[in-house]
């Protein structure tokens, strides 16, 4: 039996009236069946709870380990005070922790890795953090043909896990990245071309609904949430659980190069060829970035380029290793070995990802990388600036894969058109700059994008992973997958726990 969305609103109702009476409450706003104490008192009544039910797996602010927790964040702006930090030990002390939100009416964010660089999309400014840390397990399935993930894990442990039984899969390209995140929105990986996005790989979710329910979400229980959570973002629930699929490849070949200014525009016409030339026949893939130094006006083009297999050097680079190059370093390693020393400092600086998807075409992204770097030159006064041009490859057999595995997923990308993601990530020192450096990124953006309409190169598709607070990821996927997700929202979440009290990150709208 299950109760209908009305009487289960008047309980949350009356739930809230007895912490109300324990809390008295300032003002509190009703809609869609929950009920929303104003943000400190929600807080206290759940922080209270919370440290009486479960001690030190409540923090509350101010004590050492809470001052450590707070600056657990890639991006500093994300490094905001909470109320309260609650680290579940498992899924039921989850489940716990939304009915408590949800009877104090308490506003919270969910932090997995800690890497999405949307300032709330993972913490909350006197609200409460649930804080996923604990939640570790991983385990190898007996026929080798998964793993079971807890989303309190990073992309290098899941590596690690899989190692000793020659296995990989399709997670984070570097090393400390969280594990929900990808899962949750989308997850570029080196071997896309051939095996599609991290949340392609997902064979099951554990969620924790609005309600406090658990439910399992793969292709044959309760299929419209695991297609809605391939993309969907925090928008159905918290995941528990990701059963991942787990690749027979135990050794990977690896080519890092790095080249001088002067063919800036040979490495971007080689990822264009890349793109073109990236069939699923072999899986490959790389991080491709320019870095601009403005003070010293030196600009370093580099490639991190993998590829499935011991043939070494990677033929499917051959776009790059063509072009002579300052520096290269070919190798051949188990995943392991090649993820775990790519590691990405957190607190490294204040930074904006913020980006544009573009049809191949050499001569756009050469006049986009030169106007990048002059802009660059316009805010050069800027302390701490650390500039990059990104371009991630998006290659049609990636989304094939989707398209021909029976559940697809909510980007709903045809696999007629290759594709490249056009990024700028910048970091700077001081919040001082934030308004200026975001409008930097803003304003090139909307300009160039403009650009790329008008000789009709542009697409708006836009990556919830690399996108600026300001960006909107909904809007670039079909309007039908969009009405389809809120309708499914509305069926697991009528209450509306996740659009109203977890408000952070990027939201379907109410
Ligand atoms: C240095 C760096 C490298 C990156 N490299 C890659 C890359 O190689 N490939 C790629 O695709 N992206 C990459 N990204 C982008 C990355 O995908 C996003 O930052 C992603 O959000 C990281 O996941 P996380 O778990 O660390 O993030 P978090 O910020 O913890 O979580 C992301 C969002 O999901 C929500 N969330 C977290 N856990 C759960 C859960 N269990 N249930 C429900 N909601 C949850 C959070 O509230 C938040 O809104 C990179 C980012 C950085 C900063
Ligand atoms: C609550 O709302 C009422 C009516 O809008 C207002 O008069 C009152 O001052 C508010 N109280 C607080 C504590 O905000
Ligand atoms: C604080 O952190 C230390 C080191 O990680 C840990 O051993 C200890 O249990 C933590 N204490 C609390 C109260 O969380
Ligand atoms: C934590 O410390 C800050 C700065 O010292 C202070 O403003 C704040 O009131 C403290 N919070 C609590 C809950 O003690
Ligand atoms: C799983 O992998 C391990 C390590 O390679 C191997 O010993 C074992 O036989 C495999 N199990 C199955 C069912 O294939
Ligand atoms: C890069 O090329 C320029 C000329 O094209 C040359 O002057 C410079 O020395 C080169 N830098 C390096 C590091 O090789
Ligand atoms: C090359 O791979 C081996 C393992 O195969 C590893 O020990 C070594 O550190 C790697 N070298 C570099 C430069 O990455
Ligand atoms: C630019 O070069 C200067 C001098 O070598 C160095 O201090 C600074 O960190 C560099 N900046 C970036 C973004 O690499
Ligand atoms: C919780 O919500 C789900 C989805 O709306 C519903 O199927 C289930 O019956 C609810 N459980 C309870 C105990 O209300």
């Amino acid at each position: 039996m299950s109760f209908s969305k009305l009487s289960l609103a008047s309980l949350i109702t009356s739930a809230v009236a007895v912490c109300a009476q324990t809390y008295p409450t300032t003002n509190s706003s009703i809609s869609n069946g929950i009920t929303i104490a104003d943000l400190a008192t929600g807080a206290s009544c759940a922080c209270t709870r919370l440290a009486a039910t479960f001690g030190d797996l409540c923090l509350t602010a101010n004590s050492t380990n809470y001052t450590a927790e707070v600056m657990e964040y890639w991006d500093i702006r994300s490094d905001l005070l909470p109320k309260c930090i609650f680290f579940p030990a498992d899924a039921d002390q989850v489940a716990t922790a939304v009915s408590t939100f949800t009877s104090c009416g308490a506003q919270f964010a969910i932090r997995g890795g800690g890497h999405m660089n949307f300032p709330g999309s993972n913490n909350i400014d006197g609200g409460v953090l649930l804080a996923l840390n604990h939640l570790t397990d991983i385990v190898v399935a007996s026929d080798n043909s998964s793993i079971a993930v807890g989303p309190g894990t990073r992309w290098v442990d899941v590596y690690e896990a899989l190692a000793p039984y020659g296995l990989y899969c399709i997670g984070g390209r570097l090393k400390t990245i969280g594990v929900p995140g990808l899962e949750l929105i989308g997850g570029f990986h080196y071997l896309i071309n051939k095996y599609g996005f991290a949340m392609d790989n997902v064979l099951s979710y554990d969620v924790v609904l609005g309600n406090g329910t658990q439910v399992v979400a793969d292709a044959t229980t309760n299929t419209d949430l695991f297609w809605a959570l391939k993309g969907g973002a925090n928008n159905f629930g918290i995941v528990t659980k990701f059963v991942i699929k787990a690749l027979p490849i135990p050794m990977i070949s690896s080519t890092i190069q790095a080249f001088n200014e002067s063919y800036a525009e040979d490495f971007i016409a080689a990822t264009v060829e890349m793109t073109q030339n990236n069939d699923a026949e072999i899986g490959a893939g790389s991080v491709v970035s320019i870095q601009y130094n403005a003070t010293t006006k030196v600009v370093t083009p580099s490639l991190l380029g993998v590829q499935e297999g011991t043939e070494s050097p990677p033929s499917r680079f051959a776009p790059y290793s063509r072009i002579p190059s300052l520096q290269t370093v070919n190798n051949v390693s188990t995943p392991r070995e090649w993820h775990k020393n790519l590691d990405t400092p957190n607190q490294m600086f204040r930074v904006q990802f913020a980006h544009k998807t573009i049809k191949p075409d050499t001569d756009q992204l050469v006049k986009i990388y030169k106007a990048w770097k002059d802009a660059v030159d316009t805010v050069s006064d800027v302390k701490g600036l650390y500039p990059t041009f990104v371009l991630n490859i998006i290659s049609k057999s990636t989304m094939t894969v989707a398209k021909e595995n029976g559940i697809g997923n909510t980007w709903g990308l045809d696999d007629d058109q290759d594709l490249i993601i056009w990024q700028l990530s910048t970091g700077w020192d001081n919040a001082v700059d934030d308004l200026r450096m975001t409008n930097w990124a803003r304003g090139f953006l909307d300009y160039w994008h403009a650009e790329n309409q008008a000789a009709g190169l542009a697409s708006e598709f836009i990556y919830m992973g690399d996108a600026g607070e300001f960006q909107e990821p909904f809007t670039g996927f079909p309007l039908k997958n969009v009405q389809r997700m809120r309708q499914i929202r509305e069926d697991v979440d009528p209450l509306g726990v996740f659009s109203r009290l977890n408000w952070g990150g990027f939201k379907l709208g109410n």
